[in-house]
Order: structure tokens, then C-alpha cells, then sequence
């Protein structure tokens, strides 16, 4: 893992977008990964933003999005579906045809959630996934005690989770669908390039548990000290309850790939 603490939420959130649309200038035929949540909402908003002042070409670029809740139409406010084409899609010059998000109204979830991964696979896997943290650990809506090679599955939602995701649906619990299609943790893992964006602190001590503590199904995020290109970006805040603090500000200041990053 290399690991970057920012100074606060929105310098951590250009920097997401920053390693976003380099991504895409390297690669325009990148193939993203791509999360929801609230985190996200200022990142993309960063990235439709530089999309437009250096004339960004997401023409060739092939999306897909970790997760959607099951029983949603994509036109309901609170799809993901529906928050990608609001915060993204219809901001940068995406080709629609390739843009994929699990169909959570598919009437067979379980054959969607197989054919999400051919599609994954045909699009020749994943460049770079972008990921948020649950505050119960989860990437994705992989659940602690999920498999931590499990592929794109449909999953009953943890409560932790209806809980934090309530303030989407009237802050209430019981509008929160309870179960979500969602890429596997192993399908996670199977990314060229994984990053991982968190901030504040009500996440500093999942964030401790995800960096420093043993790769476990109780806290999915932690596979990723699994994966050989993580890059971890958070705030102050998030970073808080970390012990290498030392160790992690060293790395930033002597990593070529860092030092490249952080330069402006
Ligand atoms: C949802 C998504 C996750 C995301 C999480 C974080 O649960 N399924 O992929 O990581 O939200 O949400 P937020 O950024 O709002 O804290």
C-alpha cells in the first residue's frame, strides 16, 4: 500500500481526481472502475471539472460501478444508476453504450451478477478501481464476513449499513433497500490499480483497522493490504488513528510515484 495523507477533505478529493484524469490521458481506453457514496460526489465533481478545462476525451473510456442496490430502477433518485449519469456521465463525454452499473432491476439478479463479470472480463478487467470506505469497513456493499475472493454477488445489507446510507432515503432505515448487487472482493482485487479515498473521522478507526490491522472477512477493506498497486488517499481526520504515521509521511516524501503525485 502507499499512502498519502492530505491536509484536509478537498485537497484529499483533487488528488482522487487528479490520479482519475491522468489515468485517462495515459489510457483513453481505460477501463474504471467506478463508487458512489458521498465521498464521491466532490471527487467527480473535480473531475468533470478538469474534464472541461483541459478538454479531457472520456470518448473511449469503458465504466463500470461496483454496486447497486436490488429492486431500484435506474431512474429512481437513489440508484446508483441514477447518481453516476447526475454526477458523471452527463458531465464528461462518456459514450453511454459504455458505461455499466449492476442491474439491480434485472429480474434475475443472480444471472446479472454473473454476467457482470463477463462483461468485466471482456472488457479486458479493470485499469484503476475507485473505492470509498463503509464505516463497518465494506468496499463496495461487501459486507464484514463476506468471502475475500467472493465475484460479483448479490448481498443482504449489513444494519450498519441501512443506517448509514438512510440520510439518501429520508433518513429512513426502513426505505433503504436490503439487499444490493455487488462486484466481489475478488473481483476487486483483480484490478491493475485499486485507490481507495477516505476522509473524516468518523472513519479514522476503520481506516486503522483496514491499514494496520490482519487482512480479515470481518473488515473487506483490508484486502487490499493484498493488493500489489493500492494507493490510499485521506484527510487529516481519516488518518488520525494511525500509528505509522513516521513511516507513511517518510514514504511520501521519498517515493518517486509520490513525489510525482504530490508536485505540483
Ligand atoms: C456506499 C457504497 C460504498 C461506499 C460507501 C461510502 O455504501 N456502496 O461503495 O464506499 O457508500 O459512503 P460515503 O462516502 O457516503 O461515506
Amino acid at each position: 500500500m502507499k499512502i498519502v495523507i492530505c491536509p484536509d477533505a478537498a485537497r484529499t478529493r483533487t488528488l482522487a481526481a487528479l490520479v482519475l484524469a491522468k489515468q485517462v490521458k495515459t489510457k483513453p481506453t481505460s477501463v474504471l472502475g467506478l463508487a458512489t457514496g458521498r465521498t464521491m460526489e466532490a471527487i467527480y465533481a473535480r473531475l468533470a471539472e478538469t474534464s472541461k478545462q483541459q478538454a479531457l476525451d472520456f470518448s473511449g473510456v469503458t465504466t463500470f460501478n461496483l454496486d447497486e442496490y436490488v429492486g431500484l430502477n435506474a431512474d429512481h433518485p437513489q440508484s446508483y444508476r441514477y447518481y453516476m449519469q447526475t454526477h458523471l456521465f452527463q458531465q464528461v463525454n462518456v459514450t453511454p453504450e459504455k458505461t455499466y452499473v449492476p442491474d439491480g432491476a434485472a429480474p434475475d439478479v443472480d444471472a446479472e451478477a454473473r454476467s457482470y463479470e463477463d462483461r468485466i472480463r471482456q472488457a479486458g478487467g479493470i485499469d484503476l478501481q475507485l473505492l470509498g470506505l463503509g464505516e463497518n469497513g465494506h468496499i463496495g456493499f461487501n459486507e464484514p464476513l463476506s468471502a475475500l475472493n467472493s465475484r460479483t454477488h448479490v448481498v443482504t445489507l449489513a444494519q450498519a449499513t441501512l443506517k448509514q446510507n438512510a440520510e439518501m432515503f429520508d433518513n429512513d432505515m426502513a426505505q433503504v433497500p436490503t439487499r444490493a448487487l455487488t462486484m466481489g472482493t475478488g473481483t476487486i482485487l483483480d484490478s491493475r490499480e485499486t485507490l481507495l479515498v477516505v476522509t473524516g473521522e468518523t472513519k479514522a478507526e476503520i481506516v486503522s483497522r483496514v491499514i494496520e490491522g490482519a487482512v480479515s472477512a470481518l473488515v473487506p477493506g483490508s484486502a487490499l493490504q493484498l493488493h500489489p498497486h493500492c494507493l490510499v488517499l485521506l484527510d487529516e481526520a481519516a488518518a488520525s488513528r494511525l500509528t505509522q504515521r513516521e513511516a507513511i509521511l517518510w514514504q511520501m516524501q521519498h517515493d518517486p510515484e509520490l513525489q510525482e503525485l504530490l508536485t505540483p
